[in-house]
């Protein structure tokens, strides 16, 4: 039998037993929290690289779509009606956007500002694939005033495909804002996009057809020295994609297409496995019609612009380091230019 003096010693112990439980209550509640973070974070993160690895999946699938299985399953052009128009259509992308076009079975109309260019890309066209043509001289950097002309010259016509692909840079290349030359009209020519579809909204919006926009790579970032010619070309890549969600329910499809370096008069870069040929890229560009409404036009452009994008951070692109390399370039090319 317990003596009355025990009481204090069990109370004691009682109390020492319950500290100890509760040590090791919350030594097991410290681990399992413990494993329920960890646990919780692997499950987190794993879902991410899976939904990372997925979308990458998906990047990889659509390209492959667009690039490789469009050159043996391609859109019958024809479909969307007999006559392709081109603007900027004597040289560079436009006339190679013609002649494709005309290659695939439709009549063009070209549209730009010199006459006897005009005519002679439209006799090339004609004697070489038998297509009819006709052509529409206008000057776009005389703004809104060209509309109804080109507007009337179209009337009655079944026009299927509109190629917007007339556009300037700065006569120099690499300019500071202040310094370029023409600017103004870079934007009008730029901008000519826009004007088409609101002074000609009746012809355009009412069909049920395609529309390619030519943007360029300087309107997926910011390109400063191209500052003016950057900023009008993101506009076409947004007017696009707008148009395109606005549309494409009423049968309108609006492909905005973002080249990199193409061997034109603009560029004057020879051909090189980075610099793609005019032909090349416009017989690329078309057979990603119908894969794809944003599209960079050809699989090597597409690389570059992956390749850019993971390597070149936007910091270094704006860079007064980067600038002064371009200016230096710039200047090195007039030069070599005048020395010609
Ligand atoms: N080349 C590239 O690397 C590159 C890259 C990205 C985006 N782009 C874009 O692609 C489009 C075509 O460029 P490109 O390199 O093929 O240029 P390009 O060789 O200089 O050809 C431009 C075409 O537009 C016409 N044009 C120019 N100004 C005009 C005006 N004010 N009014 C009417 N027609 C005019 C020219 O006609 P004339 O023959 O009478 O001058 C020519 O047919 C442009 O929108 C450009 O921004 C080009």
């Amino acid at each position: 039998m317990r003596k009355k003096d025990d009481y204090p010693q069990l109370f004691t112990f009682y109390c020492h037993f319950l500290e100890k439980l509760s040590n090791v209550q919350g030594s097991i509640n410290r681990t399992l929290c413990k494993m329920l973070l960890t646990d919780g974070l692997a499950i987190v993160g794993g879902f991410i690289v899976v939904l990372l690895l997925l979308k990458l999946l998906w990047r990889c699938w659509c390209g492959f779509r667009q690039f490789v299985l469009s050159e043996i399953w391609q859109v019958d052009l024809r479909t969307y009606g007999q006559w392709a128009v081109v603007t900027g259509a004597t040289s560079g992308i436009g006339k190679a956007y013609a002649s494709e076009l005309a290659r695939r079975g439709l009549d063009v109309i070209l549209i730009s500002r010199s006459t006897d260019k005009l005519r002679m890309v439209a006799k090339e066209i004609k004697d070489q694939y038998g297509r009819k043509t006709r052509t529409i001289q206008v000057d776009f950097t005389e703004g809104q005033s060209i509309y109804p002309l080109i507007a009337k010259e179209l009337q009655d016509l079944e026009i299927g495909i509109l190629v917007n692909n007339v556009g300037m840079t700065y006569s120099d290349h690499f300019a500071y804002f202040l310094e370029a030359p023409d600017a103004e009209q870079v934007c009008f020519t730029v901008l000519i996009t826009y004007y088409m579809y609101l002074d000609e909204s009746d012809v355009v919006l009412h069909w049920t057809g395609l529309i390619i926009n030519i943007s360029s790579q300087v309107a997926v970032r910011p390109q400063p020295l191209l500052c003016l010619y950057s900023a009008t070309k993101i506009f076409v890549t947004y007017f696009s994609q707008c148009l395109q969600a606005e549309y494409k329910s009423k049968g309108i499809t609006v492909q905005c297409v973002v080249p990199f370096l193409v061997s034109t008069n603009m560029t004057t870069l020879p051909v090189n496995c980075m610099v793609k040929s005019a032909p090349g890229f416009a017989h690329d560009a078309l057979n990603t019609v119908g894969y794809s409404t944003y599209t960079s036009g050809c699989l090597s452009h597409a690389l570059q612009s992956v390749a850019l994008s993971v390597l070149v951070p936007d910091w270094f692109l704006m860079s007064s380091f980067l600038i002064r390399q371009f200016r230096k370039l710039a200047k090195q090319r007039k030069q070599e230019r005048k020395a010609q």
